[in-house]
């Protein structure tokens, strides 16, 4: 790019974009214009190592020849058609493939756009499914505390955050928060003996009060992500499995940040709950097409898609988008899975996260001298660095990125969450420019 584009875009950006999640300043901002594998090209003719995946979503890198060609072919013979009525190509092998993955009772695909659209989706989908048996108190949908579902309004009204929720209101009623499954001492920074974790005794009191009669669906994430890469002890989402069993609520697991072998296994449930067993709904997206193109996935059990041919309005799901399950984004998810597949990335992710957290781990010396790192967690490729402030957080990606590699920080974790094709050295590379970032800001050195 020219000095001469990049000035205009600049003036193009900062005239006119409004960009999502940040401050309104002024000032330079990253702009990528190329990318190849795992790492991206800024205008100014930088490079970088990308360990945020853009947004956790292209785990197959950038440049994929392979989807490159499925996104050009698709859009070439047939670019979107709308599925209501109708079906295409890729719309439909894409559900028979999705299915294959899952345990044998999640047979049934819905698309959307977004994550957020998912969550939108399968929060209706619970509560018309209990509608349609009469069950017509039961609305209320549980999550974390300490979760993220998305942005519209089911997703912020399933966040509790006051950061994420502040001012959208009035937001619907029927939801409720879960303590999170962390110890509350180590998430304020306290250093002690005794991690005290909620879990299935303190849910089911919760659910108790609240009225299991009320109640139509839990929603969790298995890892949280934007809530700061906490990763629950193991057992936890099938202790959520069993109450839900008991209380007859419906499991709805949010992977539309893990999904698709972020943490080492295709699905982060998958570490937590063994197959047959799985959760009612799933939601999946960022993974899905790796970032080539938006889309989102609702995969329901068969019993609760076939319960809606009762629906008395319509025999079937009141529900969709335009371009929800869009052909080209379809036929790029196809070759995303393909990929995942044929280069074995969902163990690799597990491995290579191994080799980051270890590595990483050092930074828990900075923690005994209290030097802003609180602690370094994770699973596969999806880890969190947390910092005592969103300041210093903000400082150590800012130093990270001068020193050529990308991080996003999620309020005080940075997140380190990279494409699953990272080489062994790459991984070295991106750990050896974090440790010197933090050590900077540590020391008060910034670039
Ligand atoms: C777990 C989870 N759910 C839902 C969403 C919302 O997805 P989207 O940003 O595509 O709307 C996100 C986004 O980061 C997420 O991480």
């Amino acid at each position: 790019m020219t000095i001469s584009e990049s000035a205009a875009v600049r003036a193009a950006d900062t005239g006119h974009l409004w960009h999502p999640w940040s401050p309104i300043r002024g000032g330079e901002r990253l702009l990528p214009v190329e990318g190849h594998g795992c790492r991206v090209r800024d205008d100014q003719g930088h490079t970088y190592l990308d360990l945020r995946a853009g947004t956790l979503n292209a785990t197959v890198g950038y440049g994929h020849p392979r989807v490159v060609e499925a996104l050009r072919e698709q859009a070439a013979r047939l670019m979107t058609w709308d599925l209501a009525e109708v079906t295409t190509v890729p719309a439909a092998i894409l559900a028979e493939r999705i299915a294959s993955l899952l345990p044998a009772a999640l047979t049934r695909t819905l698309f959307c756009n977004s994550g957020s659209e998912a969550t939108e989706a399968a929060v209706k989908i619970a509560r018309m499914w209990h509608r349609l048996a009469g069950r017509t108190e039961r609305t209320v949908i549980l999550s974390y505390a300490d979760g993220y579902h998305g942005t519209t309004t089911a997703g912020i009204a399933a966040t509790a955050s006051p950061f994420r929720r502040e001012g959208s209101g009035p937001l619907p009623d029927g939801y409720a928060h879960l303590t999170t499954p962390r110890c509350a001492e180590c998430a304020a920074g306290a250093r002690h003996a005794n991690c005290r974790v909620p879990g299935g005794e303190e849910w089911e009191e919760h659910i108790l009060a609240i009225g299991p009669e009320v109640i139509a669906a839990i929603l969790v994430e298995p890892v949280l992500s934007v809530g700061g890469v906490i990763v629950p002890q193991p057992g936890r989402l099938g202790e959520l499995r069993g109450l839900c069993d008991r209380y007859g609520i419906l499991l709805i697991v949010d992977e539309v940040a893990t999904g698709f072998g972020r943490t080492g296994r295709m699905f982060a449930f998958e570490h937590d709950l063994e197959a047959p067993v799985g959760p009612d709904i799933l939601t999946t997206a960022k993974g899905l097409t790796g970032g080539y193109a938006p889309l989102a996935a609702v995969t329901v059990r068969s019993d609760i898609y076939s319960a809606f041919a009762q629906d008395p309005l319509l025999g079937g799901l009141r529900h969709g988008h335009t371009t929800g399950g869009h052909a080209t984004a379809c036929a790029a998810a196809l070759a995303v899975l393909d990929v995942l597949e044929e280069d074995k990335l969902v163990p690799a992710a597990a491995e290579r996260g191994a080799q980051l957290l270890a590595r990483l781990g050092v930074l828990s010396e900075y923690r005994d001298r209290e030097r802003g790192v609180r602690e370094v967690r994770g699973l596969g490729l999806m880890i969190g660095v947390e910092m005592s402030s969103v300041e210093l957080a903000t400082q150590v990606s800012q130093a990270a990125q001068v020193r050529g590699v990308l991080v996003r920080s999620f309020g005080p974790v940075l997140t380190v969450a990279p494409p699953l094709i990272l080489t062994e050295e790459e991984a070295e590379f991106g750990a050896g420019v974090l440790i010197e970032a933090v050590r900077a800001v540590s020391a008060g050195v910034q670039s």
